[in-house]
């Protein structure tokens, strides 16, 4: 079997995506337990005590799911739907604990001015990162404030220079992987969630270019956390897996016996509700209870996975270049049966 790099896996002929991969421990490990390994790291001037960002979508992050993430040392971008951007400053003072906020193109400039005062990331929430006026947003806002601006999403690597030269200090890579997302099946665009990652990881390196990466869409497990980090990831971001979480916004609902919260598209019927053009599900998912459940088992996951393959560091963890390519069947054979 061959051993493929991240090179290597840049120039597959076919796209890939985390159920194609697999990690491959090569070394003898010197970690000695899970414990020994630091997965802290710095994204966007914020210290992480682990690299999780959460998805600025309306059924996962509100405030209260922003300050939860906060206090576990994740990153919550608050989302940009209904009421919430009210409620952030509903005594003229932003609400503590929050460190990132979603804007779209026609939010207004007084939002801007609050969040650059409050010394936010902003994120600039849109479906195509690959927009003159997407890029131009960005461009306003960095030349007027001194903010920390992350766009998304690209699929590919071909125009990271202009989203850098626009000032965006984060990108969202992931075109069509989300689990809600339909843009592919309704626009026949985007690759596998791996393939555009490392486009573009090797697009920074080939051109030098200063800017975070962030592997947004179609991570389901701790498993798929670590691959996209080892594929040069800066952080996840995170949907689904938070989905159903107490945090979240929205009722928990009972039915056939079973606890469910609602988990939607940003760009789903429910969101829109105005007969635009509709680009995501609306789904429910299992109640999960408190979202540090979910973050202390990515936590572990990723110090195993990482123990594993000697890397004390999620640095060391990035350099990692032995990677499987699996078939069907190998892929198979690593789920548990019933
Ligand atoms: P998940 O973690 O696989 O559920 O993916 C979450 C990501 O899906 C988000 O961070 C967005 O990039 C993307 N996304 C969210 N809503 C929509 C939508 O309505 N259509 C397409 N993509 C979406």
């Amino acid at each position: 079997m061959k051993i493929y790099s991240k090179e290597e896996l840049n120039n597959h002929s076919l796209s890939l995506t985390y159920d194609d991969l697999s990690l491959i421990p090569t070394v003898i490990s010197e970690v000695k337990t899970r414990s020994e390994v630091n997965i802290k790291s710095k994204f966007m001037g914020i210290e992480l005590a682990v690299p999780v960002v959460s998805s600025p979508m309306d059924s996962v992050t509100g405030i209260t799911m922003a300050k939860e993430l906060s206090s576990l040392g994740a990153l919550g971008v608050v989302n940009r739907f209904g009421s919430t951007l009210n409620e952030l400053f509903a005594d003229d003072k932003i609400v503590e604990g929050i460190k990132a906020v979603s804007i779209s193109l026609t939010s207004d400039e007084g939002l801007i001015e609050k969040l650059a005062a409050s010394n936010l990331i902003i994120c600039i929430d849109t479906a195509n990162a690959n927009n003159a006026y997407v890029l131009k947003k960005c461009e306003e806002i960095k030349k007027k404030y001194k903010v920390k601006v992350m766009i998304g999403n690209i699929a590919h690597g071909g125009t990271l220079r202009d989203i850098v030269n626009a000032g965006a200090d984060a990108v969202r890579i992931g075109i069509g992987g989300g689990s809600v997302c339909t843009t592919s099946i309704q626009t026949g665009i985007g690759i596998g969630q791996i393939s555009s990652l490392l486009d573009v990881y090797f697009a920074r390196k080939e051109m030098k270019l200063d800017i975070e990466l962030i592997a947004d869409g179609g991570i389901k497990s701790p498993g798929d956390v670590a691959k996209a980090l080892a594929c040069g990831a800066d952080v996840v971001m995170l949907g689904r897996m938070l989905a159903g979480t107490k945090e979240t916004p929205g009722e928990i609902i009972k039915y056939n016996d079973q606890l469910w919260k609602k988990y939607r598209g940003s760009a789903s019927f429910g969101v829109k509700m105005k007969g635009e053009f509709i680009e995501g599900e609306e789904t429910m998912v299992p109640y999960k209870g408190a979202v540090k459940g979910v973050i202390n088992a990515i936590s572990d996951g990723l110090k195993s996975s990482m123990s594993y393959l000697n890397c004390e560091t999620i640095d060391d963890l990035r350099k990692k270049d032995t990677f499987a390519i699996l078939s069907t069947s190998s892929y198979l054979e690593r789920l548990p049966k019933k």
